[in-house]
This record gives C-alpha cells, structure tokens and sequence, in this order.
C-alpha cells in the first residue's frame, strides 16, 4: 500500500511536472515578427545577462549595439498595443508574469517605439 501511494505520488508529479512544461507561456503576442538578434532559444536563456552587458557597454562607449534595449521594443512591442507591456500576452511581460521575475527597467526605459528618441530610433532601425 505505502509502495503503491509512492508510486501515484511520483506519477501525479512527472504528470503535473510535464503539464507545466508543456504550457510554458501562453500566447505571447512576438510583434513585428523577423528574426531576433540571436537565436530565439539562446535569447530565452541568455536575453538578462546580454542586456545588463550592453547596458554596461552603451552608457560606456555610447554605442547602440547588437542587444540594446531599443531594438527589442522596436520589434518585440505589439501591433494590437504598441508596447511589450500592459497585458500578460505582451511579448516582455507575459513571460516575466509567468516566469514571476521582476525588472525595473521601463520605469525609465520606453515599453514604445513610438516615444523612443528620433535619434535612437534611427540608429536601432
Ligand atoms: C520567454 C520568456 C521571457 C521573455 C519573452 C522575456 N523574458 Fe526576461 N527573463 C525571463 C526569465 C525566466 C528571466 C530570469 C532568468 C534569467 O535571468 O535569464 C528573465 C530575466 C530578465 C532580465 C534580468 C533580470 C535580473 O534581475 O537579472 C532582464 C533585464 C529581462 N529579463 C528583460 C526582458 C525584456 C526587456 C524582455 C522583452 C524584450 C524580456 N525580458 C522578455 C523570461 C523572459
Ligand atoms: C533609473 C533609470 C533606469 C533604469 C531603472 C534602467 N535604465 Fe537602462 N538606461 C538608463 C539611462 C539614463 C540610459 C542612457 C541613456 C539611453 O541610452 O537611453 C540607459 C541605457 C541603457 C542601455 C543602452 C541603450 C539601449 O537602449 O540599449 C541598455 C541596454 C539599458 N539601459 C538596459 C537596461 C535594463 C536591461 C534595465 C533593467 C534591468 C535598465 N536599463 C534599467 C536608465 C535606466
Ligand atoms: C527584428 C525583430 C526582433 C528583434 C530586434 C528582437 N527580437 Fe527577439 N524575437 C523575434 C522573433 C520573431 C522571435 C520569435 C522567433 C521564434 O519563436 O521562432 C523572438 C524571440 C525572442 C525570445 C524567445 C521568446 C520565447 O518565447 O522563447 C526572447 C527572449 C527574445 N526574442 C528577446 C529579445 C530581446 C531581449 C531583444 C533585444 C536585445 C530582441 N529579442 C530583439 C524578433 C526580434
């Protein structure tokens, strides 16, 4: 009895464990559309630290480079909303609701392309 309890035990986590797997992010409105800046999968792993690493490297040298933030707001930002914030299907904050991790970044930074500074905006085409 105590063997077959540990068994359904086990089997309702590998079921529910999988089930969270499989749903991952529900209906993330991407935007634009084209292609990220790098390989979608490296992007999911990777996309914090690259960030904070440019962030260190633009405010340095004054460059806008390869993972600035601009460019993906300019292309991750929704047709429907024009922002990647304000509901949990826009592209940065439905993961980030999901996945329960919290930035700080659009209190200063532009969730819009739309209000992003002409200058920026034409360096990050
Ligand atoms: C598919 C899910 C997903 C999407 C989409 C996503 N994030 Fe993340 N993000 C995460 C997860 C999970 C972490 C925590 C793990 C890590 O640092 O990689 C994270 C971490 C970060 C961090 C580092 C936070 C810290 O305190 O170190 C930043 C900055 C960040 N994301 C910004 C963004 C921005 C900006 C967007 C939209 C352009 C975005 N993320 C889109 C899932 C996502
Ligand atoms: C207190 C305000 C503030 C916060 C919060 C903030 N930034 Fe910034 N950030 C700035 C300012 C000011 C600049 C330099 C001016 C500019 O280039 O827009 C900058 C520049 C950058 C740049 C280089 C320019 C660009 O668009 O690529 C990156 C990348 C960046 N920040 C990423 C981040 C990320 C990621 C977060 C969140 C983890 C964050 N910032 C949070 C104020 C802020
Ligand atoms: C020119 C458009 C474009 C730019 C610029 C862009 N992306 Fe992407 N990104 C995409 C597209 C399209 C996908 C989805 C590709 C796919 O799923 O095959 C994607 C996928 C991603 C993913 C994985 C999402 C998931 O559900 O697994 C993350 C994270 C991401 N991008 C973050 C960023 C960050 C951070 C930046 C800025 C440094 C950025 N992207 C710049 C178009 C862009």
């Amino acid at each position: 009895m105590k063997r077959l309890q540990a068994a359904l035990l086990a089997m309702s986590l590998l079921i529910s464990g999988t089930v969270l797997a499989d749903v991952s992010v529900p209906h993330l409105d991407i935007g634009k559309g084209g292609h990220c800046v790098n390989d979608p999968k490296y992007m999911k792993l990777n996309h914090g630290d690259l960030l904070k690493r440019q962030r260190t490297i633009t405010v340095h040298q004054g460059v806008i480079g390869r993972y600035s933030l601009i460019r993906c707001v300019n292309c991750h930002a929704s047709k429907v909303n024009h922002s990647v914030l304000g509901t949990n299907s826009n592209f940065c904050q439905g993961c980030h609701v999901y996945a329960a991790v919290k930035i700080d970044c659009f209190e200063c930074h532009s969730s819009r392309p739309e209000t992003v500074s002409e200058t920026l905006r034409e360096v990050a085409k």
